[in-house]
């Protein structure tokens, strides 16, 4: 393929290298002359592992030049990647400058150009960047719709600098963003050789995966970090311990605990977190990203308490009072919070949880229930669909698949608010539906 890489820094420069190697015609573009001139003359504009030979290499064999002349470079080429820098702006919000730019002077010399052009977004931008900036830009600038003469995709980079290269050509996966009803032709064949998942999907999804990456490095890092200096204050290796953690591979190093939804609870997490706090506290070690998580799940209940009385004080059903689904244990159960938080803001509330109901009249939990919270014992209620049907708002915590029916069943115009994402309630039709992040 001919493809033109706008911005030749550390993404840029690795891609420029790589395709070059992979048997494309490349022509690397930047506003700074001087990477520009280190290019063409072969020399890699960036210091990374191998790809000063592979660059050195594909210029001398003529797979890759290097131009500042951007109608130049989209004139010799079906498919512009833009990997421009998008710093952190003054508020913490990435800098579109230069994506703005990039995507401005990309779209003036496709309207001098006969043929179609790609453009593919390798840069890290927020979601939305795909439909709401460059692709307006674009076609602005162009004079041409996206569909018609001009592609859209975004193709967000995975790669490490210390490791590019064998990141670029062993990716965990690729990922193509792509407009409604584009299957991203181009780049499957693109990335045909490159082992490992491709995923075509929505723009938006695409360029959010990017994020969630960066941001979930950026935790397990921290985590690691604050965790491994309590250890240390206490004696502990703390590499060997964390060598063991990971070897935990169903719930530690695992998709489990990584689906987003509502606050947690029960009578491990949020002890052990306050114990594992106290740990640090008493050895004088500053834990402020193990301190923000009992924060930030408090945070969820209150929010979910404001979409709750957005529509003022009406009738609340909730469904789902245990921690979580399965159990009877209402031990620092975030479902009893909001129960709590919504009868101290006066509201009439009916609860439904047939766990906690039975464990009401025979089982173990009956004296926590009547010791910790009789105010919650006398709103439990027997009957799911009454419960619903007697209700203007229904809250959905968790509901068994026995229960469901009666729940569905009974539901008409209250505002449904699933905080368990539950597929029979999306799909209803005709209810007023509210998921917390779906
Ligand atoms: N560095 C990494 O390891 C890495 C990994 C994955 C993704 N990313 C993302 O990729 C993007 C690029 O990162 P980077 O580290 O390569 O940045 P960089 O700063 O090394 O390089 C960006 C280049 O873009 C050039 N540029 C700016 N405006 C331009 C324009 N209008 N036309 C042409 N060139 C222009 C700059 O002169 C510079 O050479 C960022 O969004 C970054 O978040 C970086």
């Amino acid at each position: 393929m001919r493809i033109s890489v706008f911005g030749i820094g550390y993404v840029g420069a690795v891609a420029c290298g790589c395709l070059a190697r992979m048997g494309h015609e490349v022509v690397g573009v930047d506003v700074a002359e001087a990477k520009v001139t280190l290019l063409a003359a072969g020399r890699s504009p960036i210091v990374e592992a191998e790809i000063g030979e592979i660059i050195a290499g594909a210029v001398t064999s003529g797979k890759l030049t290097a131009t500042t002349d951007v109608a130049a470079a989209v004139a010799r080429t079906d498919l512009s990647f833009i990997a421009v820098g998008t710093p952190s702006g003054a508020d913490g919000a990435l800098s579109m400058t230069a994506v703005e730019q990039v995507c401005a002077t990309i779209g003036r010399a496709v309207r001098d150009k006969a043929t179609p052009h790609a453009v593919v977004m390798r840069s890290t931008v927020p979601p939305g960047t795909g439909e709401e900036r460059a692709m307006p830009i674009l076609a602005r600038e162009s004079g041409r719709e996206p569909g018609q003469g001009l592609s859209y995709f975004s193709n967000p980079e995975f790669l490490r600098e210390g490791t590019a290269v064998a990141d670029f050509h062993a990716p965990p996966m690729t990922l193509i963003g792509a407009p409604a009803g584009d299957d991203a032709a181009v780049l499957r064949e693109l990335y045909a050789p490159v082992p490992g998942a491709v995923h075509v999907v929505p723009l938006r999804i695409a360029e959010s995966v990017k994020y969630l990456s960066n941001a979930y490095h950026a935790v397990k890092l921290a985590f690691a970090n604050e965790a491994g200096q309590i250890l240390a204050a206490y004696g502990v290796d703390a590499p060997e311990a964390f060598r063991l953690f990971r070897e935990d591979r169903t719930l530690n190093v695992s998709p489990a605990y990584l689906r987003p939804g509502f606050a947690f609870g029960g009578s491990c997490l949020p002890k052990d977190i306050r114990g594992i706090l106290a740990l640090g506290a008493a050895k004088r070690v500053a834990t402020p990203f193990l301190s923000s998580v009992l924060p930030s799940n408090e945070a969820l209940v209150e929010r979910v308490f404001d979409r709750i009385a957005v529509g003022g004080r009406q009738k609340v059903a909730l469904f789902g009072l245990a921690f979580k689904p399965g159990t009877d244990d209402l031990r620092e159960s975030p479902f009893v919070t909001l129960a709590e938080r919504l009868i101290g803001r006066g509201f009439e509330l009916a609860i439904f949880d047939r766990h906690v109901e039975v464990a009401r009249l025979v089982g173990s939990n009956r004296a926590y229930i009547e010791r910790e919270i009789p105010h919650l014992e006398r709103l439990l209620v027997a009957d799911a669909a009454a419960t619903a049907r007697a209700c203007r708002v229904a809250v959905v915590g968790h509901i068994g698949a026995d229960d469901l029916p009666a729940l569905t069943g009974a539901l008409g115009d209250q505002r449904v608010i699933d905080l368990a994402g539950v597929a029979a309630l999306r799909e209803l039709p005709g209810i007023a539906y509210e998921g917390i992040c779906w």
